[in-house]
């Protein structure tokens, strides 16, 4: 701790021990702080943050603005964060540009998969990443419903290009079919049609791509970590004894896989009611983060049972969710804990400037 005045190259000298929060090294060292002055007493130091750590932008700007308070508590300190771009790296064979890949699944139907990947998908991207959907479960897709969407995706030279909804580029197999048309797939099939979904088709760069899973099976989960090495899971469950059950297979299955299980999120955790605005926890609580503890997996938080949140989905506003007061916060910090989880791990082991493969 210092009362003088602090010098420049002194400043610099604790940006250096400053970890960028997507890929754990120093800010300085990346190229991250494009300007840091100090004039009367005052540090100005320009932060340049990735879009992948949006979720983050805020509280990496305030432990930087605590750090350099702690070292200097007579200066004035002022961070401003500006964007610092850095493209993803290809990922495996199919040469996919994305820096993480979610797959969001659980062990039972129903239980909100495709809810739950489609308010990550719109909580990440509000924060200000760049993010794709994309809907796996090609026997029965919902997200191009949820999203109120029936744009049709256009090849260009040979190419699938996304369509864009609601600030995210989507790729549904609920795009290319006409609706009630039922699609019959054999294994092969799926495996190939999911390739396709992956490597032809224009996903530009993308930090985040969120894959919405089918119900039951692992055999796109499979496929999907043979397609793209750096994917993680998210398992969704209900409170239920019984889905918390299914939920342990989920996660045994995902290891089987050898796609590593970044989080749990319990969803229908309790009645919101509309009119009294309480909580009711008709199944009991604490059931799925203690499972996860069990598990080993971080619980990433719970969502609400809000039947408003149906009637909008149903009528193609999922991002209802999103705009919901009481839902919104609940969102937010499951996507911010995720981010920040995958951080931590990225300041364990540093990654290379442009991967965030988390092996
Ligand atoms: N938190 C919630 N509050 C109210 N309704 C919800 C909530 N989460 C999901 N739902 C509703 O529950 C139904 C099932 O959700 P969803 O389609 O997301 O589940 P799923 O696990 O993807 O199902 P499937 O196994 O068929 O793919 C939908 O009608 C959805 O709108
Ligand atoms: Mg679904």
């Amino acid at each position: 701790m210092s009362q003088s005045p602090p010098a420049e190259s002194a400043v610099r000298e604790v940006l250096q021990q400053f970890p960028d929060p997507e890929t754990g090294r120093s800010i300085v060292q990346l190229g991250q702080v494009p300007q840091c002055r100090v004039e009367d007493g005052r540090i100005a130091v320009t932060l340049g943050l990735t879009t992948w750590s949006a979720p983050l932008w805020e509280e990496t700007c305030q432990e930087l603005t605590a750090l350099l308070k702690e070292k200097y508590p007579a200066a004035e300190v002022a961070v401003e964060r500006v964007v610092h771009q850095r493209k993803p790296e290809k990922l495996g064979e199919i040469g996919l540009a994305a820096k993480t890949v979610i797959a969001v699944g659980s062990g039972k139907g129903g239980v909100g998969k495709s809810s739950i990947a489609a308010y990550l998908a719109l909580g990440l991207a509000r924060s200000g990443a760049q993010v794709g959907l994309l809907d796996a479960d090609l026997y029965g897709p919902s997200i191009p419903h949820l999203l109120g969407s029936d744009q049709r995706p256009v090849m260009l030279a040979d190419r699938i290009q996304p369509i864009v909804a609601e600030g995210l580029r989507v790729l549904s197999m609920g795009l290319l079919v006409p609706p009630g048309e039922a699609v019959i797939w054999r294994g092969p099939m799926l495996h190939s049609a999911l390739t396709q979904f992956l490597r032809d088709t224009d996903w530009g760069e993308l930090d985040y791509l969120i894959v919405d899973l089918p119900p039951g099976t692992g055999d796109v989960a499979l496929s999907l970590s043979q397609l793209v090495p750096a994917t993680g899971a998210v398992v969704v469950c209900t409170p239920q004894e019984l889905a918390l059950l299914d939920a342990v297979k989920a996660v045994k299955m995902f290891r089987q896989v050898k796609v590593e299980v970044w989080g749990m999120v319990e969803n229908m955790s309790f009645f919101l009611c509309p009119n009294c605005q309480t909580r009711h926890e008709i199944f009991g609580s604490g059931g799925a983060r203690k499972k996860a503890a069990e598990l080993g997996v971080p619980f990433l938080g719970e969502v609400p049972l809000v039947p408003e949140l149906r009637a909008e989905a149903d009528a193609g506003r999922v991002r209802a969710a999103l705009d919901h007061p009481q839902v919104r916060p609940y969102l937010e910090a499951i996507c911010r804990r995720l981010v920040k989880n995958l951080s931590e791990r990225n300041r364990q082991n540093p990654q290379l400037p442009t991967l965030t493969v988390l092996k």
